[in-house]
């Protein structure tokens, strides 16, 4: 009997995305390495943080696949970009990549809307307020090296930058949870 429950479409574009988290998972690993070389150890130690996060979510699409009686496939995973070359480069680098995964992540939405795949919708919304999330901490490290003076900082507002990285939480407060008296 035939217990996959999953469109072959919808089952092919969840396994890519197990493998395109991986793929971000070692793009924030390989910027880590390089923000640990340059001596960044609390910058390096927020990307080690998220790249295991990435990975994390890579699970989370191989779990679903198997649940709902699909087989992921793991993939050649292609190689991190380069080094950046400045702390500005290297935190745009991670805001982009978040925002086009969460343009991935839509996709997979649109098609299980497409399909009324109500199953695979529901589990989607996690990533969709996952990526709320991503995108903020992303956004937030590009200001915070801007107030920090961007390339032009001081090695003394960096070296606070890089101390309050390393103490960063993962996650960044949504939107949904602010009131008035804490925004
Ligand atoms: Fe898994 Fe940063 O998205």
């Amino acid at each position: 009997m035939n217990t996959n429950r999953l469109s072959p479409a919808i089952e092919k574009a969840l396994s890519d995305q197990m493998n395109k988290e991986i793929h971000a998972s070692h793009t924030f690993l390989s910027y880590g390495i390089w923000a640990d070389d340059k001596g960044y150890q609390g910058i390096a130690n927020f990307l080690y943080r998220h790249a295991q996060e990435e990975r994390n979510h890579s699970i989370k699409f191989m779990e679903y696949v198997l649940n709902r009686g699909g087989k992921p496939k793991v993939a050649a995973i292609p190689a991190p970009p380069a080094d950046p070359k400045t702390l500005t480069a290297c935190f745009d680098g991670i805001f982009k990549h978040e925002v086009d995964n969460t343009t991935a992540i839509y996709k997979i939405v649109d098609l299980s809307l497409q399909e009324k795949d109500w199953a695979t919708w529901n589990f989607m919304q996690w990533f969709v307020q996952e990526q709320i999330e991503e995108e903020t901490l992303a956004q937030n490290l590009i200001d915070k090296l801007k107030i920090a003076g961007g390339d032009r900082a001081t090695d003394e507002s960096l070296f606070t930058l890089d101390k309050s990285l390393k103490e960063s939480p993962d996650d960044a407060p949504l939107a949904q949870n602010a009131t008035g008296a804490n925004p």
